[in-house]
């Protein structure tokens, strides 16, 4: 495969791509041409058909510690403005129809924090630090992370952890609901992750590009429309083979062998 210089990606199941942040001088914080090569990683996955799910992690040490201070230290307003800076990758996970799950074990600060918020599962271990500290270099979270942290764990408590940028742990994420599931070890947190990618990596990826849709929705639409926006692509599945595929198999008590398509 293509090889990148900050990240690693690999294929270590059936369906799934794996990608591991690894800048490890820096804690892998997230500069420009490693956001480049993450974009990349994630659209060729998303474009390989024997690909059905992604896992996203970092090391046992830190997920990602933020956007890079040291690259964003000289910036002016004028350039941050005029290129719309962290734009390109405030929606990544988004941008590719199949599903990414994070394990995040170790720290996930800032754009770290914000990175794995946005993934479309997030598992992590006990010890996992996240956190939102940018009040702390007198700037606020800029890549969603004040959206992100208030919709999962309600406003006040957001609030309290933007205002003071205390950490918090992975048992804490998973209390407070931002996490599916917490791990003892970074280990079991990554293994669980590939294997949740595996099986929905089995499943039609028709189907499941439309779970991903129709979830994602239901944070941008009220209930009412995210329903009926739910219901048109319910009826479009008739219209896919795996639809037919995965009926009868049911009926003939046989696992489907899906066409995606
Ligand atoms: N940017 C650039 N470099 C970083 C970094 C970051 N966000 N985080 C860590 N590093 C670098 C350190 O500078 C250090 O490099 P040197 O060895 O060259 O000095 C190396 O990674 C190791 O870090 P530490 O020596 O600090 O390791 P530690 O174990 O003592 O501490 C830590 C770990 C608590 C995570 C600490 O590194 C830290 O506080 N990092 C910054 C966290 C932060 O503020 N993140 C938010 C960034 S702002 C943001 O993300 C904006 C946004 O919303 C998009």
């Amino acid at each position: 495969g293509k090889s990148y210089e900050y990240i690693k990606v690999s294929t270590p199941r059936t369906g799934v791509g794996m990608i591991e942040l690894h800048r490890p001088k820096a804690l892998n914080a997230l500069f420009t041409p490693l956001m480049l090569e993450l974009n990349a990683a994630f659209k060729a996955f998303d474009k390989d058909p024997s690909i059905g799910a992604m896992v996203l992690t970092g090391s046992h040490k830190a997920f990602a510690a933020g956007a890079d201070i040291k690259e964003m230290s000289t910036k002016t307003f004028a350039e941050a403005y005029g290129d719309d800076f962290i734009e390109s990758w405030s929606e990544l996970p988004n941008t590719v129809k199949k599903p990414v799950i994070s394990a995040v074990n170790g720290h996930a600060l800032g754009g770290g924090c914000e990175l794995a918020m946005m993934c479309d599962i997030l598992y992590c271990s006990e010890k996992a630090n996240f956190g939102q500290p940018e009040v702390k270099l007198g700037i606020i979270p800029g890549a969603g992370g004040s959206q992100r942290l208030t919709r999962a764990i309600g406003k006040s408590k957001a609030m309290e952890l933007i205002l003071t940028g205390k950490t918090f742990s992975g048992q804490n994420a998973y209390d407070w609901g931002l996490a599916a599931r917490v791990f003892e070890t970074a280990e079991q947190c990554v293994d669980a992750a590939l294997e949740t990618a595996e099986t929905i990596a089995g499943y039609s990826h028709i189907a499941v590009k439309a779970c991903k849709e129709v979830v994602n929705k239901s944070q941008d639409l009220g209930v009412r429309e995210g329903v009926e926006f739910e219901r048109r692509v319910f009826h479009g599945l008739f219209g896919s083979e795996d639809q037919t595929i995965g009926m009868t198999a049911f009926a003939e008590k046989k696992k489907a062998q899906w066409t995606h398509r």
